[in-house]
């Protein structure tokens, strides 16, 4: 269906137009020559246009780069600021920690903190609360809870999940159907088959196997997954997971990281799901570090009763800055303010106009594609209908698709996540930022595919 000869032609001149485009952001990067791969971090050089666009300020929904662009921001610092950028909320309550009353750390705790455990109560079901500075060590510290109580050793995961660099989900399922390690893992600490098993989502029969063993002490899974693509859970899923989970004595993690743009309590509230802990992180301070994690009242009590445990010393839960003054002022102000159950409503709605867009340019050019929607995230994705697991989603990845249309937009002025077709909305999305992305990927498609762009009647 697609011409790859077009396709390599076409990026080829935009990548051609970004460097063009991008003077000083090509001059910054090239200059770097302290910083491992001329980055902050590796993962950076994820860039289609060859090099990253260097951030100069950012506001709402748009970032303004170092060449002076403005861009439509659907990336959302990958939902780091779903927020939206540096909402004046949060901004208040930083400057005043910071600034007037002193002390980002200080290994004390601040009121602000029981009405942030009390309001991520309210929102996720889970009445006790402890924080991190990323998803990914709250991942990883519920991880080691979950051992801790079951004394198993075993975690499970969705085949071609992703909850942060943590060494245990770092699991797929192999060409002959065995559970290997994902390919290009750096440094595992061992054969992750001894730490970790493996199933693909919406399988509950490969889920009551990879349980019935008894050495898994939690199954840790997105409720949709969306870090390959947006799979959603077909009916009865998510409460047979539930349910196999009680039946094996397995504990269910639910890391809503991603998944909290389905709403203000995330899919746990918006599916009524009750899972004994939930991970979260990115978002709920505006873009300041955090993360945090969630017990139920029945696994919190059994903790708690367990002396032998250090979870207060060297025990293997905590980092010095968790829980610090200024995150958790972060934090309240942008649960308080910011992404409130009003902007939810509204963030979903655009994201609804977002997706019937797309959907409209895939049927006028008859694309064999499809788009997934989770709240106020949508995605684009290279098969129809959209895949039903993790492996068959990882099957039609097309990365050249992906970079062409990453540049192509770039070149145009909207931002999408370099690790996705993803679009996130934020409070301060607009529907001219979203019909700014239709008009730059109709035009990507119809050059694409060689249609006539002005013979579509109505636009969408
Ligand atoms: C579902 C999920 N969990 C955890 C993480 C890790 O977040 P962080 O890198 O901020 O620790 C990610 C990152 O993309 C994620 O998508």
């Amino acid at each position: 269906m697609i011409d790859r000869a077009r396709l390599s032609e076409l990026i080829e001149r935009e990548r051609l137009t970004y460097k063009e485009r991008n003077p000083r952001s090509l001059a910054a990067f090239q200059s770097a020559r302290h910083l491992f791969g001329r980055v902050p971090m590796t993962w950076m050089n994820k860039s289609a246009g060859g090099f990253p666009l260097y951030l100069a300020r950012a506001k709402g929904a748009h970032v303004e780069d170092i060449d002076d662009h403005d861009l439509t921001d659907f990336c959302l610092g990958d939902t780091g600021a779903m927020a939206g950028h540096s909402p004046e909320a949060t901004v208040k309550a930083v400057q005043q920690r910071y600034a007037e009353l002193g002390g980002a750390t200080a290994m004390m705790p601040t009121e602000d903190s029981e009405w942030v455990g009390a309001e991520l109560a309210r929102r996720f079901g889970l009445p006790y609360w402890s924080f991190s500075l990323t998803a990914t060590d709250a991942n990883r510290w519920a991880i080691r809870l979950a051992r801790a109580v079951t004394g198993r050793s075993k975690i499970l995961f969705n085949n071609y999940c992703y909850h942060g660099s943590v060494d245990e989900s770092l699991i797929v399922i192999g060409p002959d159907g065995e559970a290997m390690s994902r390919e290009g893992n750096v440094g595992g600490p061992g054969d992750v088959t001894a730490t970790s098993r493996v199933v693909e989502f919406n399988d509950l029969d490969g889920t009551e196997r990879q349980l019935a063993d008894g050495d898994v002490a939690a199954m840790l899974m997105e409720p949709a997954l969306t870090n390959i693509g947006i799979v959603l859970p077909v009916d009865g899923y998510l409460d047979g997971v539930r349910e196999l989970t009680r039946k094996y004595g397995t504990l269910l993690i639910n890391d809503e990281t991603h998944t909290f743009s389905a709403g203000p309590g995330g899919c746990t509230k918006a599916w009524h799901l009750a899972p004994d802990m939930l991970t979260i992180g990115k978002a709920i301070a505006g873009g300041i570090p955090t993360g945090a994690y969630g017990l139920s009242e029945e696994l919190a009590q059994k903790i708690s009763g367990r002396t032998d445990l250090d979870l207060i010393d060297v025990g293997g839960v905590g980092g010095t800055l968790a829980g610090n003054a200024l995150s958790v002022a972060a934090m309240r102000a942008t649960l308080e303010h910011v992404l409130t159950d009003d902007a939810f409503e509204a963030m979903a709605r655009l994201s609804e106009r977002f997706a019937e867009g797309v959907q409209a340019v895939i049927d006028w050019y008859e694309l064999p594609w499809s788009i997934s929607r989770l709240g106020a995230r949508s995605e684009y994705r290279f098969s129809s209908p959209p895949p039903s697991n993790g492996g068959e989603s990882n099957a039609v990845s097309d990365p050249e698709l992906d970079d062409f249309l990453h540049v192509y937009l770039a070149n145009r002025e909207v931002l999408m996540t370099p690790f996705h077709n993803m679009a996130l909305m934020c409070p301060a999305t607009t529907q001219s930022d979203v019909d700014r992305h239709h008009q730059a990927f109709e035009s990507a498609i119809a050059e694409l595919v060689g249609s006539n762009l002005a013979s579509r009647p109505v636009r969408s």
